[in-house]
């Protein structure tokens, strides 16, 4: 890669990497430690995880290696509030402590409020169906603007819509209180969660930027049939608008995570030449640039808060950064507003129901000796970040 940029981004962009509280920090008092043992597809459960509860001034370290300067983690809520109402001075100082290593690493803290794990308490209330949820939330999201005045750029909720489809809808993940009545409660709880949050996070402090994350797709009819067309309009709202218009004017940036292309519809699906990752999930980056024009429509700011792959050997990686960059670069130029790129994620991590074997880092861990060492792919991004470009 040459060392002057061919692709310049806008001064000040964000270049980040993201990880998830119980992804890298392991279980707590949380359903999914209560969940998973049997539920996951290698027969782990997520333990310490990284142990980036204990090595998170290392693994800020690894961030500032690789010269991005921001970085995206979440705060666990049941080490905050581990019975309802209260509060650990312990874990609202370590995440001060997180915040201010940032900080100190000139890296931007963007903080997830809530990241798929709940208390044990909360869900033991009816968790996101408790009609009395978006408050008890606004407790937590009140107690943590209080405490943690560093923080610029919130993310309340992560990807509200992926998460009820699985927890309530499918019930493919923890509660597993599936139906649609259950999908329908939760959806509109977590709405009303988001509204509430964004105007608690205003009160306490002015100037900060506030937003959800949501898993947008790339989504296409199968064929030009008029029922297909019908059935893909319904799905690009569901899956892509309809949080976000529901909470409108409550966004001071869209936070986009993007890793799906889908064909719907009824019909033969058309033969696919794309790659895949090490999940079989289809590596698709013109579908990228599809999402965030789509996106253009709300006249916001646009951090891309999530985009990576499962790919243990790194075979792809540095081609998938730099052809989502691609299009990252060239939906710019088509006058979007894109300020950051997350790319998920900093080290390889607990991967929810499928365990530990999907390897998403630009660094590796053996989770034996939780040694990290930086896959090849995280000298491209770190030139990338360096360049502010490629
Ligand atoms: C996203 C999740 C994140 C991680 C990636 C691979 O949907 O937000 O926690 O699991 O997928």
């Amino acid at each position: 890669m040459p060392d002057k940029p061919s692709h310049s981004f806008p001064k000040g962009f964000l270049w980040g990497t993201a990880t998830s509280s119980h992804q890298i920090e392991g279980g707590t008092l949380n359903d999914w430690t209560i969940w998973e043992p049997g539920h996951t597809h290698d027969g782990s459960i997520s333990g310490a995880a990284c142990d980036s509860y204990r090595r998170f001034k290392e693994d800020i370290g690894l961030a500032k290696k690789i010269n991005s300067n921001a970085y995206r983690f979440s705060i666990e809520w049941s080490r905050i509030e581990p019975r309802q109402q209260q509060f650990s001075q312990q874990a609202i100082q370590h995440y001060q402590e997180v915040v201010d290593e940032c900080r100190r690493q000139k890296i931007e803290p963007v903080v997830t409020i809530y990241h798929f794990t709940q208390p044990i308490w909360f869900a033991e209330l009816g968790g996101w169906n408790n009609p009395a949820a978006p408050q008890i939330f606004n407790n937590y999201v009140l107690y943590l603007a209080q405490n943690l005045k560093r923080v610029k750029i919130w993310c309340t909720i992560n990807e509200p819509g992926l998460y009820v489809w699985n927890a309530y809808g499918q019930g493919k993940w923890p509660p597993q209180k599936y139906g649609l009545w259950s999908w329908w409660t939760a959806s509109n709880n977590l709405i009303k969660s988001h509204r509430l949050a964004y105007r608690t996070l205003h009160l306490m402090q002015k100037n900060c930027q506030v937003g959800i994350a949501n898993n947008s797709q790339a989504i296409e009819p199968i064929n030009n049939h008029c029922l297909n067309r019908f059935i893909g309009r319904i799905a690009n709202y569901l899956i892509n608008d309809h949080f976000f218009q529901k909470t409108a004017g409550c966004h001071d940036y869209l936070g986009i995570n993007y890793y799906f292309h889908r064909q719907i519809g009824l019909g033969r699906r058309p033969k696919n030449q794309q790659w895949h990752n090490d999940l079989g999930w289809e590596i698709y980056p013109q579908g990228l640039y599809q999402v965030l024009m789509a996106a253009k429509k709300y006249n916001l700011p646009i951090y891309i808060l999530e985009n990576g792959l499962a790919d243990s050997q790194d075979q792809h990686r540095q081609q998938f950064i730099t052809e989502h960059l691609a299009m990252v670069y060239r939906a710019i130029h088509d006058g979007c507003q894109v300020k950051g790129y997350f790319h998920w994620s900093l080290l390889d991590n607990f991967e929810w129901k499928w365990g530990f074997k999907p390897r998403f880092g630009l660094y590796a861990v053996d989770y034996q000796s939780l040694e990290r060492r930086p896959r090849p792919s995280s000298r491209t991004y770190a030139k990338i970040c360096k360049n502010n470009g490629f």
